[in-house]
Parts: C-alpha cells; sequence; structure tokens
C-alpha cells in the first residue's frame, strides 16, 4: 500500500490495504523486475566543489548513491555536509563539477526539477497550520487535486503514525511527532529520493534512538534513496549502508560501516569511528622494535614504527594483573556503565581506553598489564595520518592466543582493590 510513495508510476495509487506479509513479498519480487528502472534515482557527483570567497567549504568531492542506498555524509560540524546536500537538491549553486539524477546533468537546474524530497533539522513546520495541512502543503502548492491529496496524507498518516494527530497545531506536538510530520510532508511528495540534514538532532537520545530505527524501516519499505547528513557517528554506523566520511570539505574515507571500523583509512577515521574512540599511542624507537613512547620495557611494533601512531579500539584491549605478559599500564579512573566499564589507564605519559565486559575490580594507580592481537593494532603516519602496512607484535604468548578474547577478559579480572 505504501509502496508507490517511491516507485511513481510503477504501481497504483489506488491499491486496497494489504497485510505486512502480503506486502514484504510484494515488495520484494518488485524489487527485482523494478532495477533497471530505478536507475533514475542514481545520484553521482564529479568533482563538486563550494567556494564562498576565500572559504572552500566543499573541495573536488565524487561520490555515487545507487538506487535504494541509505548513504551517509558523516564529520564534524563546518567540514561541508549540508553544503554537499543543499548543492545536490539545488539549494546552492556548485562552483564546480557536476551534478546527476538519474541520466540527467542536474547541476544548474532548480531545486523543483530534481524530483527530490528534503527533510531539515529545523523541523520548519508552519505553525499556524495543522499537522494535516503542513503535511498537505506541497501538494497544495503543486495543484493536486483534493481527492488525491486526502487519500495520500491517510496513507502517509498511517504510516508515520500520526493519524490522531491530523488536527493538532505543531506547538501541540512532542519533538518526535514535528519530526515525523516532516518526514510525513517528505514522503507525501512521492520524490523516490530524499535528503535528510541531521533531521533527529533536536531530540532527546531515547527518541532519536527509535526514530532511526522508523526512518531506516521506511526507506526500505519504501526503496527510497536517502542521502542523510549527521555528525554522530552512531547514527552513522547504525543507520547507512554506506558513510562517507568527509573532513574540512574532502571525502576521507568512503565505504560501508564496518569497512569504516575495522581499515579506517586515515588516523582521523580512527578517532572518529567508534565509542569510545580508538585510542592512539605515539611510537618510539626501542633497540630491537617500536615501544609506547614513555613505556620501555614492551616492544608492540617492528623498528619501521617508530615515530608513528598506533591504534587500538578499547575494545580489542584485555586488562590483566600485573603478572601476565604484556604492556605494563596503571589504572587511572574507571567508568561503570553497566555492560561494561571504560577503565582509563595510563601507559608512559599516553592515556588509553579499555573496554571491560562488566565490572572488573581496580582502583586508581593499581599496575596491570595490556595485551591485544596483532590483528587489533592499527599504524598511523606521523605526518599526513594515512593508513600503514605495518604488522604489530604478538603480544599474546602463543598458548592464550588460542583462547577467545571474550572468555579471556572475563577470567582475567585484572587488579585487585
Ligand atoms: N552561506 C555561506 N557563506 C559563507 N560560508 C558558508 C556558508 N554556508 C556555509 N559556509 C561555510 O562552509 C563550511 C561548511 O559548512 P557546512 O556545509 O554548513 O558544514 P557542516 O554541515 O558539515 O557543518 C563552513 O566553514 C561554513 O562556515
Ligand atoms: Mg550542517
Amino acid at each position: 500500500m505504501t509502496a508507490m510513495l517511491c516507485l511513481k508510476g510503477q504501481c497504483g495509487r489506488n491499491m486496497q490495504p494489504e497485510n505486512n506479509n502480503q506486502k514484504q513479498v510484494h515488495l520484494s519480487q518488485r524489487a527485482d523486475s523494478l532495477d533497471a528502472s530505478r536507475e533514475h534515482q542514481r545520484i553521482r557527483l564529479e568533482a563538486v566543489s563550494k567556494h564562498w570567497g576565500d572559504t572552500t567549504a566543499v573541495d573536488q568531492i565524487s561520490f555515487d548513491v545507487t538506487p535504494g542506498e541509505f548513504v551517509i555524509l558523516l564529520g564534524p560540524s563546518g567540514c561541508g555536509k549540508s553544503t554537499t546536500l543543499r548543492m545536490v537538491a539545488g539549494l546552492e549553486q556548485a562552483s564546480a563539477g557536476q551534478i546527476h539524477i538519474g541520466e540527467r546533468n542536474v547541476t544548474h537546474l532548480p531545486p523543483g526539477d530534481r524530483g527530490i524530497s528534503m527533510v531539515f533539522q529545523t523541523y520548519a513546520l508552519f505553525p499556524h497550520l495543522s499537522v494535516a495541512d503542513n503535511i498537505v502543503f506541497g501538494l497544495r502548492s503543486r495543484k493536486v487535486p483534493k481527492a488525491e491529496r486526502r487519500e495520500r496524507l491517510a496513507r502517509v498518516a498511517q504510516l508515520v503514525d500520526l493519524e490522531a494527530y491530523l488536527e493538532r497545531k505543531p506547538a501541540q506536538l512532542s519533538g518526535g511527532q514535528r519530526q515525523r510530520v516532516a518526514l510525513a510532508r517528505a514522503i507525501i511528495s512521492e520524490h523516490p529520493i530524499c535528503l535528510m540534514d541531521e533531521p533527529l538532532s533536536n531530540l532527546d537520545a531515547r527518541l532519536r534512538g527509535e526514530m532511526r530505527r522508523e526512518i531506516k524501516a521506511l526507506q526500505q519499505r519504501l526503496g527510497m534513496t536517502v542521502i542523510y547528513v549527521t555528525h554522530d557517528q552512531v547514527e552513522a554506523m547504525s543507520m547507512g549502508d554506506r558513510v562517507i566520511l568527509m573532513q574540512k570539505g574532502r571525502i576521507v574515507q568512503d565505504g560501508t560501516p564496518a569497512e569504516l571500523y575495522d581499515r579506517p583509512a586515515t588516523s582521523f577515521v580512527a578517532g572518529f569511528i567508534g565509542s569510545p574512540a580508538m585510542n592512539l599511542v605515539k611510537l618510539a624507537a626501542a633497540a630491537d622494535g617500536a615501544v609506547i613512547e614513555g613505556e620501555p620495557r614492551c616492544n608492540v611494533a617492528p623498528h619501521a614504527a617508530k615515530g608513528h601512531w598506533l591504534g587500538v579500539r578499547p575494545e580489542d584491549i584485555r586488562l590483566l594483573s600485573p603478572d601476565a605478559t604484556g604492556v605494563p599500564a596503571e589504572v587511572v579512573d574507571a567508568e561503570y556503565l553497566g555492560a561494561d566499564t571504560i577503565v582509563q589507564v595510563r601507559v608512559g605519559e599516553q592515556q588509553l581506553r579499555v573496554r571491560f565486559d562488566g565490572k572488573p575490580n581496580v582502583v586508581a594507580v593499581a599496575e596491570c598489564r595490556l595485551q591485544w592481537r596483532c590483528q587489533a593494532a592499527h599504524f598511523f603516519a606521523a605526518d599526513d595520518g594515512q593508513r600503514l602496512t605495518i604488522v604489530g607484535h604478538e603480544l599474546v604468548p602463543d598458548s592464550e592466543a588460542r583462547v577467545s578474547p571474550n572468555i579471556a577478559r572475563i577470567d582475567s579480572p585484572g587488579v585487585n582493590r
């Protein structure tokens, strides 16, 4: 009943309601047969730049979005995400480069001719209009007949669970409900491409989690092509089929969430993805290898790694008692989070975070040892932060290496009170 919203022209608007199972079979069959006809949803950016006087907001970025894909533009504030999205929407003119939607070069087309809808961080609802009138506002300006407007409104209101609120004014709604009105307005337009700019940042944490799942489910049900801007890596990792991470107007990595997590292309990506982020420590030269700066007792990498950065994720580090092998460290602090604990440790002059399943028995200043598997060690160049191909040392003795890390971690709470 809902698929026609995105697959314009492929299914009639007068379809009768059907149950969910029927709908899924129906949708998957249709997805196969429509792959070719969805090419008009493909988005392609070629060396697109945006300059404001001396400021370069976006610097020659290129990427492709496949029809039906959910792509995240991720990065810190000011890195050019919104500008990129607004250029795709036609709300900003590109200073250079080309933007294609399907076969059409839309670089110089006005927003209305690009066949897209957009959801902003501020919901941009009209306060004096009811929820229903807000949702159908665009249809009314496009002179869609009243009967059809009413029919589409009923369908979309049901989809986003707003049927009971259609007569209310935006001020009488919660943040989540207002956000759903903004979403409904985008969906009712039946454009197969939806661009979203930080649509959840005004919501509290619990609601954000709910809306993340709702938006993702909706996108999949409708087969929409989505570019979604956020600075929140959790949002990016949990929603995106693909994540494009930007820094200072450029793309630093474009890949699946797992690719960004498992093989960060630069130290910036390593520090941005993951919560808490990957530990990054400076390496110094030792007689026969490289050690963490300030802690000369344990080699962690071959000599070639000296002067560069070593990255290890908090969840890849085992916290062991001081009689174990490994990197000598001292507990600084422990933050108990329920399911796990983030233990802050000092190695030489540098601090690292270790994720511990459950609640370890540790106190400040206690001595401990750290271990990680050599596959868990990432290396990044000191000058430009680029990923280096260096294999770390195995800190785990052979006999222990075969123990599953989780079991080993539960077995080894480390330091006694
Ligand atoms: N209208 C504008 N005039 C001048 N500079 C702008 C304008 N819009 C954005 N910028 C600048 O472009 C850069 C990127 O902005 P933006 O795309 O909004 O970043 P993001 O969405 O990633 O936070 C920032 O340095 C910002 O100050
Ligand atoms: Mg922005």
